[in-house]
């Protein structure tokens, strides 16, 4: 529009005080968006969370072997071992999304704790539930145990498992019956199998959430789906060092 002046000349155009920037510039920035930007963020959360879901369906069903006995777990083991090519892509992909999720869970975090006044503290919690509430620490929880985890049926460095080391994958079935058979290290399985439950529980609605699968008729029932897979994580996973504790299996 060309404003006119009371003189009769047309004024020139004024500059706006927030010029757009330009379209380059805006490019340039867009790589890191996926990590700085709250949403770009909670996108990178729910898709490293959907392929760790993916890793642990497919874990849980392995491990499951266990019940056919050695033949069985050893079996499966010495099946992975074959797909080492396979395995190694796992690894990579899975180690990459495992400390992408943690970085980000940090983050989101502390940046939440520095940005929330108090005055909202009531009103989160009245929609909140043990689960929503508690997820970095549940996090927390699941992260140690995988550390543990590896350091002790992957390495093979803790002194219970001390005579499978080297054997890679050898008797598999031997050690985890050896291993979890202890009633300490039995409990800290099943802990870290509840703290799995609540934390996806709450976590893989929150992922479709995110992902913009869902709606008005769609949201609650993924929430039944992140509910029904946590009990069957739940029940899958604690029932092995449950039944070696109790003499089940040996
Ligand atoms: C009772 C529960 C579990 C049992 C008995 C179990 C058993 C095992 C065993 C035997 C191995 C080593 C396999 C081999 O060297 O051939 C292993 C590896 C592993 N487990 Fe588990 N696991 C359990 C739960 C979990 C959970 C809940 C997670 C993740 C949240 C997990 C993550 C892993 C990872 C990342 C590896 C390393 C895989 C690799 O070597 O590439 N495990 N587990």
């Amino acid at each position: 529009m060309v404003h006119v002046r009371a003189g009769g000349t047309p004024a020139p155009p004024k500059a706006s005080p927030n010029p757009t920037p330009l379209l380059i510039h805006e490019e340039g920035k867009g790589s890191m968006r996926l990590f700085s930007d709250s949403i770009g963020r909670k996108v990178v959360m729910a898709i490293t969370g959907l392929l760790m879901v993916l890793f642990v369906i497919g874990h849980m069903l392995g491990n499951l072997t266990i019940f056919a006995g050695p033949h069985g777990l050893n079996g499966y083991a010495e099946h992975l071992h074959e797909l080492a090519p396979v395995v190694w892509v796992t690894r990579v992909v899975m180690g990459t999304a495992v400390l992408l999720h943690l970085f980000l869970s940090i983050k989101i975090t502390v940046e939440n704790s520095a940005a929330k006044p108090d005055r909202y503290a009531v009103q989160n919690s009245l929609r909140a539930t043990f689960a929503s509430k508690n997820m970095i620490w549940t996090g927390a929880i699941i992260g140690a145990f995988i550390l543990y985890h590896l350091l002790h049926f992957t390495f093979r460095v803790t002194p219970d498992v001390g005579a499978f080391a080297g054997t890679v994958p050898g008797d598999v079935y031997g050690m985890v019956t050896t291993a979890l058979s202890a009633t300490v290290t039995g409990i800290v399985y099943i802990v870290a199998m509840v703290s799995l439950f609540f934390h996806l529980s709450h976590g893989i609605q929150s992922m479709f959430q995110t992902l913009g699968l869902s709606n008005a008729f769609l949201l609650p029932r993924w929430g039944a789906v992140g509910k029904t897979l946590s009990v069957v994580f739940l029940v899958g996973f604690a029932s092995i060092p449950a039944v070696i504790l109790v003499g089940i299996l040996r």
